[in-house]
């Protein structure tokens, strides 16, 4: 490894089988935009959701990747900006064996995003099942930063109990609820207020969303 390699500190960024596949490509994006390396992982069944929302059928793989946030959210948009170097290892969610599943792994956080209840059931209760929740397991036990954005309405008790086990180990959990103060006037907006809020928390710059700022109406 080289020591560039090796000085390499990711965030991690989970796509799971929950609707929002745009959710992901965003917070993607804004990630590479701000020049932060990336390791991706798409649980199996984000295959299927990546099929339904965006119509792609889904490798591991760059130029996949590249298809898929180059795709706009707003029928006839034009296609999103993407710096021309993808600084992304894209790690098989069957890979149990892969980097992400050690603490000894250096990597910034994580973000699980959209995040199925499925997949905040098995983090909340530790169950590794695939990549993606080991490695959201090795971000809790390291103590780093681990963002959950569920998508899923109504919600059952037991999520919700799941949700707040999650926080009460250390996650920041967003739902997928944009805000409307901003006046949105298409989808991607509202996309990017979700977007938007992950980054803040991440602490990464960008111009995604409209603050607030302390003035009613305008
Ligand atoms: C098209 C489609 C949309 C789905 N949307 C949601 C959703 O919004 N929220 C959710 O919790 N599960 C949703 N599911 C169900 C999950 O994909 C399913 O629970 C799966 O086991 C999640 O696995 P994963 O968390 O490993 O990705 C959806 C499934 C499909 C096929």
């Amino acid at each position: 490894m080289t020591e560039e390699a090796a000085r390499r500190r990711p965030w991690i960024v989970g796509v799971t089988g929950a609707s929002g596949t745009p959710y992901a490509a965003a917070v993607l994006r804004g990630l590479l935009c701000a020049g932060e390396p990336v390791d991706l992982i798409v649980s199996r069944a984000a295959r299927l959701t990546l099929r339904d929302e965006v119509g792609l059928t889904w490798h591991d793989d760059l130029e996949v990747l590249r298809t898929w946030l180059r795709e706009p959210t707003d029928p006839g948009a034009p296609a999103p900006e993407l710096p021309a170097t993808l600084d992304v290892r894209i790690w098989a969610a069957t890979d149990l064996a892969a980097a992400p599943s050690s603490g000894s792994y250096l990597t910034r956080g994580m973000v699980v995003i959209p995040a199925s209840t499925a997949s905040v059931a098995g983090i909340a209760l530790g169950l590794s099942k695939d990549l993606l929740q080991r490695a959201a397991d090795v971000t809790l036990k390291e103590r780093r930063r681990l963002v959950v954005v569920p998508r899923e309405t109504p919600l059952t008790g037991t999520t919700l109990r799941h949700l707040v086990r999650l926080d009460e180990a250390g996650a920041v959990v967003l739902p997928a609820a944009p805000a409307f103060y901003g006046k949105p006037k298409n989808i991607q907006q509202l996309v990017d207020f979700v977007a938007g809020k992950v980054l803040d928390v991440l602490g990464v710059e960008h111009d995604l969303l409209t603050r607030w700022t302390g003035r009613l109406g305008t």
